[in-house]
């Protein structure tokens, strides 16, 4: 079997969403914001938007890991090197929401801190997979089906380097 990438989402378009993104949340939270990444997938594009969300972010790290090559299995989550988020508005930064379960397995371990508020941005929300009702509060892009890999996603650690967006397809 042998894999195949095509170009789904490019350089301009991406970096238009995520311009267009970081204004969006500089006009919600004009005061101080903590962003947190999910490492890995959101690496990139939680570097590419806080770096245009001005000098009221602070910004920290969790790790989670939900999947095994294309299917959805456990959820774990490291939250060693997230701050302290008792009373700070919090803005998670996730890669994508999928079948929706390592978002609803994480939340409420955040919750748990005592955050001011808490909500999710992710680049992108493919909401027909999705398994249990969630929906996250921002979105750069949303669509069906297709496994996309690049620009922090992976295929069993693979692909997350490159700069553009690519549907991955075995044939
Ligand atoms: P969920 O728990 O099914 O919502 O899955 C969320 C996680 O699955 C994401 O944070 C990604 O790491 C991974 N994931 C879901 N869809 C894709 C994809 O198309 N490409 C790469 N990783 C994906
Ligand atoms: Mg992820």
């Amino acid at each position: 079997m042998s894999e195949s990438l095509k170009l789904l989402i490019g350089k301009a378009e991406l970096d238009t969403a995520i311009s267009r993104m970081a204004a969006r949340l500089k006009e919600d939270y004009p005061g101080p914001l903590t962003c947190l990444c999910v490492l890995k997938g959101a690496l990139y594009f939680f570097s590419d938007l806080t770096r245009l969300m001005g000098d009221q972010v602070t910004i920290g790290m969790l790790t989670t890991k939900s999947y095994d090559g294309t299917r959805s299995t456990g959820f774990k989550a490291d939250l060693s090197s997230c701050p302290d988020l008792k009373g700070k508005d919090v803005l998670v930064i996730e890669d994508i929401v999928d079948t929706g379960h390592s978002m609803t397995r994480l939340l409420p371990l955040l919750q748990e801190q005592q955050p001011r508020s808490l909500k999710v941005c992710v680049l992108i929300d493919k909401k027909a997979r999705r398994e249990v009702d969630y929906t996250p509060d921002y979105s750069c892009f949303t669509f069906d089906d297709p496994f996309v890999v690049g620009y922090g996603f992976d295929y069993d650690e693979r692909y997350r380097n490159l700069p553009e967006i690519y549907e991955l397809s075995f044939t």
